[in-house]
């Protein structure tokens, strides 16, 4: 791995378990936390020890390790059945982000192929590492066909993390933001600092200061403003998932940029693997929005900031109609204004 504007990792798998950084903490505290069973890796996807779609899939499939070789253990034979309520178990982890569901059905696919008398756990944990190495090699991919996009020297707007942390390594959206900051293409980084969880604030600039790219926050309130002014090219963003006429699931507040990106000339980039594109589902309507505790609205820090007797609404998600985006970026290749037709073109690619 060339070190090159890419030193962190955020899951491992070593000393027979899986060992997450845990993100609630960063940045000032970075503590690895190790996890032994499938339920313990539910939590911490659900807590936010771990968090962003891929990142959330490759963690899942360790968890499923996990399990399995417990349930070998305990019952030898019975093991594929008595791992069925596992695997529920993780798939309620978090509903919004596909990268789950699709780390899970593929772990199934390589389960069907095991025979019941044999401990599963070294197969299993083969393919749970080529889930997260195809991930990092995905995102190696997407940054240059990402950045061969952007005709810079320019700076960009980000949203939430997307990078190293939020996947196997390196980043979706941080990623194009790596490779074309590499090539000079990027001068400098804003980053929303994402409300109400700080991913931007506490993450992605961490994230950015650690690998010595130029960068700068910004409340996204302050986002208008910043395009106005004409100081971003292009607003680069992750998913959670994308549907098959284009439309995409990302963090709340993304849908709002890209509404303010197109009304000041400003391109939209989104930038995800395969394994965030649903093709099952037609629409954004369709898309399953978390919706997440209002404490993380009325507190900060742990400290209760607004007036008790008052509610907050928290979806965690918003979803971006695709006519509001100029690119989608997958391992794949390119979509431009993206449709059903050219999404579906795009997905067979390589089949
Ligand atoms: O709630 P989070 O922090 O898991 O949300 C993460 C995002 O919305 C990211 O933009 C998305 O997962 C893409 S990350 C490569």
């Amino acid at each position: 791995m060339s070190q090159q504007h890419d030193k962190i990792r955020a899951v491992e798998w070593r000393e027979q378990c899986l060992w997450l950084l845990d993100q609630r903490k960063l940045p000032h505290v970075e503590e690895w936390l190790r996890l032994e069973t499938a339920a313990a890796t539910a939590d911490a996807i659900r807590d936010m020890v771990v968090r962003g779609a891929p990142a959330i899939g490759v963690s899942a499939a360790f968890g499923v390790v996990l399990a399995a070789r417990a349930r070998f253990a305990a019952v030898g034979a019975g093991w594929k059945q008595a791992l069925e309520a596992d695997l529920a178990v993780l798939a309620q982890s978090r509903p919004t982000a596909v990268n789950l569901f699709w780390a899970l059905d593929r772990m199934r696919g390589l389960i069907a192929t095991l025979v019941d008398a044999a401990d599963p756990t070294q197969a299993l944990l083969d393919e749970a590492q080529r889930i997260h190495d195809e991930d990092i090699a995905a995102n190696r991919r997407m940054g240059e066909l990402g950045a061969a996009l952007i005709d810079g020297p320019c700076n960009v707007l980000t949203h939430c993390n997307t990078g190293s942390l939020a996947t196997g390594g390196y980043g979706t959206a941080l990623g194009v933001i790596r490779s074309a900051y590499s090539q000079g293409r990027i001068e400098h980084v804003f980053a929303d600092e994402t409300r109400p969880w700080l991913q931007g604030a506490r993450l992605t600039a961490w994230e950015l200061v650690t690998d010595e790219i130029p960068a700068t926050l910004l409340a996204e309130g302050a986002a208008a403003t910043l395009m106005k002014q004409g100081k971003v090219k292009w607003v680069i963003v992750g998913s959670d998932r994308i549907t098959a006429n284009g439309d995409v699931a990302n963090k709340i507040g993304t849908y709002s940029l890209a509404v303010n990106a197109r009304h000041h000339g400003v391109k939209f980039m989104v930038v995800a693997p395969t394994s965030t594109v649903d093709m099952a589902l037609t629409s954004g309507d369709d898309i399953p929005i978390e919706q997440r505790p209002q404490s993380e609205v009325l507190s900060l820090g742990g400290q209760r900031i607004a007036p008790e007797g008052v509610n907050a609404w928290n979806p965690s998600f918003d979803v971006t109609p695709a006519e509001l985006v100029d690119a989608i970026v997958t391992e794949k290749g390119v979509v431009l204004s993206p449709t059903a037709e050219k999404m579906a073109q795009m997905m067979s690619q390589g089949d």
